[in-house]
């Protein structure tokens, strides 16, 4: 913590020095002089370790990624200790595939960007340290990257988004709706008052053994209950979608994972199952998660959306609507906020799912 604290202090002001370094890494080609600024960006926030060689015009020249979700499964929740072991084992392979692929030589980079917050302390560490070793080897410029930021802007690389436009962030970390008016000009209108959605779905999906179902053994529990509930029947329980007469853009997820644990419960008890084995009304009950989580996203979401445009703080027509984070790669959930934007003239852009999740580019 100290040395993120630090590092952060000390490169949130860049001095002259590393500015106009940074001003003369722009690259020399035979002919012709443009400017072709090129980022690496690295990304250890939580149990990925990603990183990624974009161009200034958005061009993705190299990516690498190690996903951990395969060993947290296995210890059903992310331990942060072995998280950063894993960072720590990988972050070098990844850095070197990710410049393989890209063709680019370290020389050739103008910065490195790395998230420094928020996530996991040990495992940000991982990434700021093999960053600033980088950025001191090479006498590069350093670019701190806020995650939820990072997630926000994603869109920019692949649609072309004026500000102001509204952002739904939801995955296993975070929960937030804010209207973004600039690079880094955001105004945070609702956010989760316990878990994140996505955490709920990982907990619920540890409490139903998804990891024992042989079509789900691999997958995140968002990932897990997504696939399963396309086999289940959404009306099969009858829940409430949390926080019903809150007159604000905030969330909640923890009174829904606890009805959702009473239930199985219950049907562990019908069914004379143990816990631990999966219930053959697993699929009724992913469904009904997923369709309950989605109708309170969609609700908080449609406040944010009036509010907005009764201040004027998006315009009345084709206002647009960003959804990101890795609870955003899942389809339902998307399907229900385009019935939303449909209805309230506003247009849903979401980046395509493998940019929803943590990695690199969306850093770089
Ligand atoms: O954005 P992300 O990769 O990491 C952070 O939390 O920042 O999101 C990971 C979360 C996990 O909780 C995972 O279960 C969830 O996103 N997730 C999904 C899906 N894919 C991943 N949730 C619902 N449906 C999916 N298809
Ligand atoms: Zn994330």
């Amino acid at each position: 913590m100290l040395i993120l604290n630090k590092t952060a202090g000390v490169f949130f002001k860049p001095s002259k020095r590393k500015v106009y370094e940074f001003l003369r890494s722009f690259n020399f080609h035979p002919g012709t002089l443009f400017l072709h600024k090129i980022v690496l960006g690295i990304e250890t926030s939580c149990d990925d370790t990603a990183a990624a060689v974009v161009d200034e015009t958005g061009n993705v020249l190299g990516e690498a990624i190690h996903s951990q979700t395969e060993v947290h499964l296995k210890t059903g929740g992310i331990v942060p200790a072995v998280a950063q072991q894993l960072h720590r084992d990988n972050i070098q392979r990844i850095v070197q595939e990710a410049l393989s692929a890209s063709r680019i030589s370290p020389s050739d980079l103008s910065a490195i960007a790395t998230t420094i917050k928020p996530g996991l302390a040990l495992s940000l560490g991982v990434g700021l340290s093999f960053s600033l070793q980088l950025v001191g080897q090479l006498k590069k410029p350093f670019i701190p990257i806020h995650h939820m930021e990072a997630h926000a802007l994603t869109i920019r690389l692949t649609n072309k988004v004026e500000f102001p436009f509204l952002v739904l962030l939801i995955s296993g970390g975070h929960c937030l709706l804010a209207l973004v008016q600039g690079v880094s000009d955001f105004l945070l209108l609702g956010k989760s008052l316990d878990i994140a959605p996505g955490d709920m779905l990982d907990k619920v999906a540890r409490r139903l053994s998804l990891i024992k179902h042989p079509e789900c053994s691999t997958m995140s529990g968002g990932k897990a209950i997504e696939h399963l509930a396309k086999q289940g029947n959404r009306f099969h329980f009858d829940i409430k979608p949390p926080l019903h007469h809150a007159k604000n853009c905030d969330f909640s997820f923890t009174g829904l994972q606890q009805v959702i644990n009473k239930r199985i419960m219950k049907k562990e008890k019908e069914e004379g199952i143990e816990e631990g084995q999966v219930l053959s009304s697993a699929a009724d009950i992913a469904a009904t998660v997923q369709h309950t989580m989605a109708c309170h996203i969609v609700k908080r979401t449609h406040r944010a959306i009036l509010f907005c445009k009764q201040r004027d703080l998006l315009p009345q027509n084709n206002a647009v609507l960003v959804a990101s984070g890795g609870v955003a790669s899942n389809f339902y959930v998307r399907r229900a906020l385009e019935i939303l934007t449909n209805a309230t003239q506003c247009t849903l852009l979401c980046p395509p799912p493998r940019l929803c999740t943590d990695n690199g580019i969306m850093i770089a």
